[in-house]
């Protein structure tokens, strides 16, 4: 039973107010503002990458808007029945719609007819529809019409992942709001706050390589955070997190580094060769390659960036940027050039590992 509250790590860690927002910083500040001077519109595109606050800010507005006692920074006081009835999602005047299931004509007819009716409670009933995208050209005509001409009393909040394909007739009658990756630095902190709030232990190299892995996404962040809680209850640290997701050891990945910068194929070709035997993911060791050799330029640009960089990470992590440090820049440049190439080539079809192994190969050969 106890497993269980790690897996549903991101619900119980939802922000409940818009402070508990992290990034998102232009869209919390607006939506503030309007719900401050009471200017809150009919509609809302909310789009962008998943597991960045779509959802989560759509109810927060829900909420807030209906709140009983809003603060003079328009937070909800999370304590009127309005808010305990949105949080609770069993709100009748909270209706959300998966458009991914519920993609037809019907399905919004059934909407429009709702619309008509005043709410029950609340002073706007509010519509989240969910992955708008997936929509039909009907349904979104049908759709249409109720934002040319919105009852007073609703409010929509359409969210989606892909926002190019919303029609520009939707979008010109809405407010939109594109959701940004979130900051390295930001999740790092959310992530210390909850290992904090879990009493769980988890080292810095490990924390840095699930801000890494979690690439913007703090929903990615916290589920992989809930798994390795229930993997290693005791702890975890950067191996336990490599072995449970299968990826190369950070070691292995400065040795590749450090043989195309040394110019030896020989041990490029045989460690990549153990590294894949063992069926570790391509694309995973690619991405690591790109961002350590980054990492590698950037410290040989500003000693800064590595003084930073050192709070973060394992003297072990750290050393490998030391013992590199005069590598000559156009070396460093040039390795991370070819790997970012070869990284975006993609990773369809057969030799997957062909191009990682051709970049590094290339780097190594040159003179
Ligand atoms: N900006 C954020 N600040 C704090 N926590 C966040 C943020 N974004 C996401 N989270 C965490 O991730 C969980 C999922 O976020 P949410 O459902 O809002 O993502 P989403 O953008 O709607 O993703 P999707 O596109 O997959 O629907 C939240 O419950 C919360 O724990
Ligand atoms: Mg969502
Ligand atoms: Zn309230």
């Amino acid at each position: 039973m106890e497993k269980e509250g790690h897996v549903v790590l991101y619900r119980k860690y939802r922000p409940t107010t818009f402070g508990e927002v992290i990034g998102q910083d232009h869209v919390v500040t607006v939506l503030r503002n309007a719900l401050k001077l009471d200017r809150v519109a009919h509609a809302y595109v909310f789009s962008g990458t998943r597991g960045t606050g779509k959802t989560t800010l759509a109810r927060l507005l829900a909420k807030a808007y209906n709140c009983e006692n809003l603060s003079k920074d328009g937070e909800p006081d999370n304590k009127c029945d309005s808010c305990i009835n949105f949080a609770s999602g069993k709100a009748l005047d909270l209706i959300e719609i998966d458009a991914a299931s519920n993609r037809g004509i019907d399905d919004i007819r059934d909407l429009r007819e709702s619309v008509r009716f005043s709410p029950m409670h609340a002073k706007r009933k509010v519509y989240i529809i969910d992955e708008v995208h997936m929509l039909t050209k009907e349904a979104f005509n049908a759709l249409l019409k109720t934002l040319e001409e919105p009852p007073a009393h609703a409010m929509f909040i359409l969210a989606t992942t892909e926002l190019e394909r919303v029609p520009d007739t939707i979008l010109s009658r809405t407010q939109s709001f594109e959701f940004r990756r979130i900051a390295q630095d930001k999740i790092r902190e959310r992530i210390r706050e909850i290992l904090k709030k879990e009493k769980y232990k988890l080292d810095e190299d490990g924390t840095s390589l699930v801000t890494f892995l979690a690439d913007g996404s703090m929903r990615d962040a916290e589920s992989m955070l809930g798994q390795l809680m229930d993997a290693y209850p005791e702890g975890a640290d950067k191996d336990a997190l490599e072995n449970l997701f299968g990826l190369p050891k950070l070691s292995s990945v400065h040795e590749l580094l450090h043989a195309a910068l040394a110019k030896d194929p020989k041990t490029i070709v045989e460690l990549l060769a153990s590294i894949l035997e063992r069926g570790l993911d391509p694309k995973m060791l690619s991405r690591l390659l790109v961002h350590e050799s980054r990492t590698l330029f950037l410290t040989l640009l500003s000693p800064k960036v590595f003084d930073d960089l050192k709070k973060d990470i394992s003297e072990d992590h750290a050393k490998f940027f030391e013992d590199h440090k005069d590598t000559p820049r156009k070396d460093a440049e040039l390795l991370l050039v070819k790997l970012l190439e070869s990284h975006n080539k993609g990773f369809r079809g057969a030799f997957q590992e062909l191009p990682v192994e051709l970049a590094l190969l290339d780097v190594s050969v040159r003179d």
